[in-house]
């Protein structure tokens, strides 16, 4: 479906990334009330970033009038985009009836079905606020189950800000491996207890050979190993089947509890991420699409784990809840975002990131430029060099890449197109043909030309 782009006839693009007047005193203000000037780090740059004064489908248009091409989407949460008219009716007709209220609803009921209804294995669910509570419940869900208390984890995969899920979120390899030539736990933020390293044992995205050793040595002592399938920070590239095959496998040896990070993987088909890959996970992760641009996370899981949550028959053993869980603004535009993302959509949508990928790997090629696009479905990440990616080690840019992968960056949103920071996007339903070449030719353009001019400098 196309969209209008707002802002047409006043499009101000320049080539400066940031000249616009009013996001600088907008910064200048926030600067003053907020540590580092924003609420993310990954949402800033300097000297500021634009500060978005609407949207709608693809499009987002600055303080200043400017149009972007959205390909980050709020870090991928917005599957159809900006202010999406289903969505949007969904959310009035929840909020005129109430906004919250300390009782059950009917919305979260609906949500929960429209989940078990795509993944038989999420048979029931428990709603949160957001992908880092989602996690922070499901190990806290493991640990019950298990009466365990060690978790593993991918090097380099984000799975949300809690202290045991941020170990080895960025090591380098100054740090990487221990005396074993293992990955080792390394703390990401100062002050995270040693214990919480101790508690974590890190495993290599690319390297199934490894990754059962370290489990066959760890397995008995952890209560669960949790995975993203499609992990952003490894690459955006897909765990190899090797890999997921060893994970599942320990698991079941060893009564660990599986657990499939979906939070963004979850968009990849239509029943999400692990029967795409054919694993069997016992507790899923989702965030992000499911609430269709509002503030939400769940744990999914079949009624036998997911009983480790139930307090109808006594104090349960793992408490979860909060103020704002399940509440029926949230559950009423993820149903709708849902219910918009059916299989010939998702089929559609994943169909054009193959294209674009495509597009954007030929131009790059027919250049001569050493670089590519990884990804799968609607996701996709560039990276600079000849090198394939295969996990965080591969993944990871020299910091000369890491600097010109951020000159890329700023560049493209400069041409009026917004990408993450590390250069990646994602693709939203109402994209057509249309915005991927225009994505494409910009991207192939922009990259050949930063390119070019790092060729110039260093000769
Ligand atoms: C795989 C994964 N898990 C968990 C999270 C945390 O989600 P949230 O930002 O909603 O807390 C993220 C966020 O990007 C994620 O990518």
């Amino acid at each position: 479906m196309a969209m209008t782009a707002p802002g047409k006839g006043h499009n101000s693009n320049s080539d400066s990334a940031a000249s616009s007047s009013l996001s600088e005193a907008a910064y200048r203000r926030e600067v003053k009330v907020v540590p580092g000037g924003s609420m993310r780090a990954a949402s800033w740059f300097k000297p500021h970033p634009p500060y978005a004064a609407r949207g709608e489908g693809c499009w987002v248009v600055d303080l200043d009038g400017r149009r972007i091409l959205d390909c980050a989407n709020n870090f991928f949460s917005l599957i159809h985009g900006h202010a999406f008219p289903p969505v949007l009716d969904a959310v009035r007709e929840a909020m005129a009836k109430g906004t919250a209220f300390g009782m059950p609803t009917e919305s979260e009921i609906q949500l929960a079905e429209a989940l078990a209804a795509r993944n038989p294995r999420m048979e029931q669910t428990r709603f949160c606020n957001s992908g880092t509570e989602a996690v922070l419940a499901a190990l806290k869900g493991a640990r019950a189950l298990t009466g365990r208390e060690r978790i593993a984890k991918f090097e380099g995969c984000y799975h949300g800000a809690y202290d045991w899920i941020e170990v080895s979120l960025d090591p380098t390899p100054a740090n990487w491996n221990d005396e074993n030539g293992n990955p080792a736990s390394v703390r990401h933020n100062v002050g995270t207890p040693d214990s919480v390293l101790r508690e974590t044992v890190v495993l290599p995205y690319d390297d199934p050979q490894r990754c059962a050793e370290i489990l066959r040595r760890e397995g008995p002592t952890l209560a669960a190993v949790i995975l993203d399938l499609h992990a952003s920070r490894a690459g955006t590239v897909a765990m190899s089947k090797e890999v997921s095959a060893v994970v599942q496998e320990a698991c079941r040896r060893d009564g660990i509890m599986l657990i499939s990070d979906e939070v963004i993987c979850f968009r990849l088909s239509y029943e999400g991420a692990s029967p795409l890959f054919g694993l069997e996970p016992d507790l899923i992760t989702t965030a992000k699409i499911i609430g269709g641009g509002l503030p939400i996370g769940a744990v999914s899981g079949p009624a036998a784990h997911m009983a480790v949550f139930n307090h109808a028959d006594g104090k349960p053993r793992v408490s979860m809840g909060g103020t704002f869980s399940g509440n029926p603004l949230s559950m009423a535009a993820g149903l709708a975002s849902l219910e918009h993302y059916s299989r010939p959509v998702v089929e559609r949508l994943n169909g054009l990131g193959d294209d674009f990928r495509k597009r954007v790997r030929e131009g790059l090629a027919a250049k001569g430029v050493e670089a590519t696009l990884s990804g799968l479905g609607s996701l996709f990440r560039l990276h600079l060099g000849p090198g394939e990616v295969t996990g965080y080690r591969t993944a990871l840019p020299s910091p000369e890449n890491a600097a010109r992968i951020r000159r890329i960056q700023l560049a493209m949103l400069a041409k009026g197109v917004l990408l993450t920071p590390n250069c990646s996007g994602a693709l939203s339903t109402p994209m057509t043909e249309a915005e991927i070449t225009l994505l494409a030719d910009k991207l192939v353009e922009v990259v050949a030309k930063e390119t070019s001019d790092q060729a110039s400098v260093a000769a």
